[in-house]
């Protein structure tokens, strides 16, 4: 069994980053993002704060808004046009999930598509359907990134992807596609879950319950990404049982150092993209 490092992949991407960051600085261009923040979630705001520290040590430039969780959707929206003809912004990023009030759909729809670095919009998500070419979400991406670094063609392979979400499971299930594996995707209805997880050479968890993806679901030699953050106990616990899961697999993400550092990765990689096409 080998671990696929996350964090060692990341850490060598991120270091091509600074560079094409430096030579596009020098051409005066330099990438900048913008993270929107409402309300006061302790998880968001962690993860907005590692979103800023990847930025300044990538060389980015980088703004975070901080609204007040009684924001209402016009105030956002107003902020999320101002930042759409702001020459400096090459990425806005709001930060999910927003406080029940806001409609979540829309503010992203008022994301203009070349500067949606997270790819949530439905024009992005829609290229990705039909195979354009446009901003992928970054933990899908990331997913993406970490399976190649196995080694392992993805072509004709069987993968099961367990969660339906439009951040994750979603657009990770359409780039195994095209990358010409076998997917089946999975959710809270399925049945016999872990039947049709165990035939997966390649298996995607990312359904948000700690430790659900026992050994039983595992095949012999597949490749196991965990995508699951659960903090339990103050501890962070992804959806797979790794003790178990490692003596099957044989590649698998640890939780944490798999997926998490990947996905801002992929973002600072989508601004950088951005800032290279739109100037
Ligand atoms: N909330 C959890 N993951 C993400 C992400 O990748 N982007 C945004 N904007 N919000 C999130």
């Amino acid at each position: 069994m080998s671990i696929i490092d996350g964090k060692a992949i990341s850490g060598q991407i991120r270091l091509g980053l600074t560079e094409k960051v430096a030579k596009l600085k020098e051409e005066g261009i330099t990438p900048g993002l913008a993270v929107v923040l409402v309300g006061d979630d302790p998880a968001s705001a962690i993860y907005v704060r590692y979103k800023e520290q990847a930025c300044t040590d990538t060389g980015l430039y980088s703004e975070v808004h901080r609204l007040d969780a009684a924001t209402t959707q016009e105030t956002l929206l107003s902020l999320v046009e101002r930042l759409n003809t702001d020459d400096k912004i090459h990425g806005i990023l709001v930060q999910l999930p927003l406080p029940n009030h806001i409609d979540e759909m829309a503010i992203l729809r008022a994301i203009n598509p070349d500067k949606d670095v997270d790819g949530f919009h439905v024009i992005n998500a829609g290229k990705l359907f039909v195979g354009e070419k446009g901003f992928v979400a970054c933990t899908a991406k990331g997913i993406i990134t970490l399976i190649k670094s196995t080694g392992i063609d993805i072509t004709g392979k069987t993968a099961v992807v367990v969660g339906r979400s439009n951040i994750v499971g979603k657009p990770v299930s359409m780039l195994l596609m095209e990358q010409n594996a076998t997917v089946t995707m999975c959710h809270s209805r399925t049945r016999d879950l872990a039947k049709v997880c165990a035939g997966a050479d390649i298996l995607v968890a990312a359904i948000g319950r700690p430790e659900m993806i026992t050994g039983e679901y595992v095949k012999q030699g597949a490749i196991v990404i965990d995508v699951g953050t659960s903090r339990v106990d103050g501890k962070l616990k992804g959806d797979v049982l790794f003790s178990e899961a490692e003596k099957k697999a044989a590649f698998i993400t640890p939780v944490p150092g798999g997926v998490g550092p990947m996905t801002i990765t992929m973002l600072l990689e989508n601004t950088v993209e951005a800032a290279k096409i739109h100037g």
